[in-house]
């Protein structure tokens, strides 16, 4: 049997790549680590516990239906993030405002807690988003100003999906690295080293219901794609259509739309953490005519369109 590598050795392993103290990589990830855990036990018994499928009957601040599964998850990140001391602060998708732990942490998170919440209830995989930055500000609270650094300041980012099997996959800006977790022990063990994304790919992912919405240019992509008879992929959970293009080579998309007209993702909580990996891996991410890790953000729940994945692919896209 080859030689299994937990999650927490590699990062004590890896430790000194991080820019800040040694050792407070290892604390900030750990919250992500076990919450994921927990998040995937809940996500694994669903379909039988009846107090976690379904509406919450509440909105979020952006209008959407939050599903009880948004809840439990957002409360257990910020539960977990608030008692491990290194993050003072934490935006997220569900919370209108900044959530302040008041403990002098160092840094803050953003995150999307729960992502494709529309599959929750119909056993397609799902997903956790997040990233880490530096606290700027040096007041008693976090400030606005925390939160509005651009991508290129996030001192990590990853994701989780609770797909058909769960990973947890990261960054510090020294390469990607993927966890599968062992369900049998309970623990992310070292699946997919040193990640890297192909240059180009023949997967496109866009919900095409838009179509109609979208501007010339990217129409003509989209037909450019199935002229050259590419794989249509779409599962609607951004964290699962993108890991699947990371993995095999492709773009996904979600541009601006006549109901989204400044597109539907959220630049803090889904298109920074997720650009920042996929450049890690030798991919790409833009809004049609900006890198999305600058963009500077004025807004905690800003949206941006985003076009991410192969770096061949995104370049034509965008001279088009
Ligand atoms: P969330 O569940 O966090 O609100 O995110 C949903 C997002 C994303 O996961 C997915 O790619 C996209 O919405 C799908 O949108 P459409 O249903 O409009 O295609
Ligand atoms: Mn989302
Ligand atoms: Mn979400």
């Amino acid at each position: 049997m080859s030689q299994v590598k937990t999650l927490a050795e590699f990062i004590v392993e890896r430790q000194h790549e991080f820019t800040y103290a040694t050792g407070e990589l290892s604390q900030l990830l750990t919250s992500f680590r076990l919450a994921g855990k927990m998040v995937n036990r809940e996500v694994n018994k669903a379909g039988l516990a009846e107090d976690i499928l379904g509406a919450q009957g509440t909105e979020n601040v952006q209008g959407e239906q939050q599903q009880k599964l948004d809840v439990y998850a957002n409360d257990l990140f910020i539960r977990l993030l608030r008692s491990q001391g290194m993050v003072c602060a934490v935006a997220s998708e569900e919370n209108d405002d900044i959530v302040h732990f008041d403990n002098g942490g160092k840094y803050v998170v953003t995150m999307d807690p729960l992502d494709g919440s529309s599959n929750i209830d119909v056993n397609v995989s799902i997903g956790t988003i997040f990233s880490i930055y530096r606290r700027l500000s040096t007041g008693d609270k976090a400030a606005m100003e925390d939160f509005m650094q651009p991508g290129t300041a996030q001192v990590a980012a990853g994701y989780i999906i609770y797909g058909s099997s769960t990973m947890l996959v990261y960054t510090t800006g020294h390469g990607v690295h993927g966890f599968t977790l062992d369900p049998s022990i309970g623990t992310f063990c070292l699946s997919h080293p040193d990640m890297t994304t192909p240059a180009d790919g023949s997967i496109f992912s866009v919900n095409e219901g838009n179509l109609h919405d979208f501007s010339p240019g990217i129409q003509r992509y989209i037909d450019d794609c199935k002229k050259q008879r590419m794989s249509a992929r779409y599962i609607g959970s951004l964290v699962a259509d993108f890991h699947r293009n990371l993995m095999k080579g492709g773009i996904y998309l979600y541009p601006a739309t006549a109901k989204a007209p400044k597109g539907k993702l959220r630049l803090l909580y889904e298109a920074n953490p997720l650009a920042m990996i996929v450049e890690q891996a030798g991919g790409m991410a833009t809004d049609g005519s900006a890198r999305i890790l600058e963009l500077k953000p004025t807004e905690l729940h800003q949206r941006t369109p985003l076009l991410i994945g192969s770096k061949a692919m995104v370049e034509k896209l965008r001279s088009m």
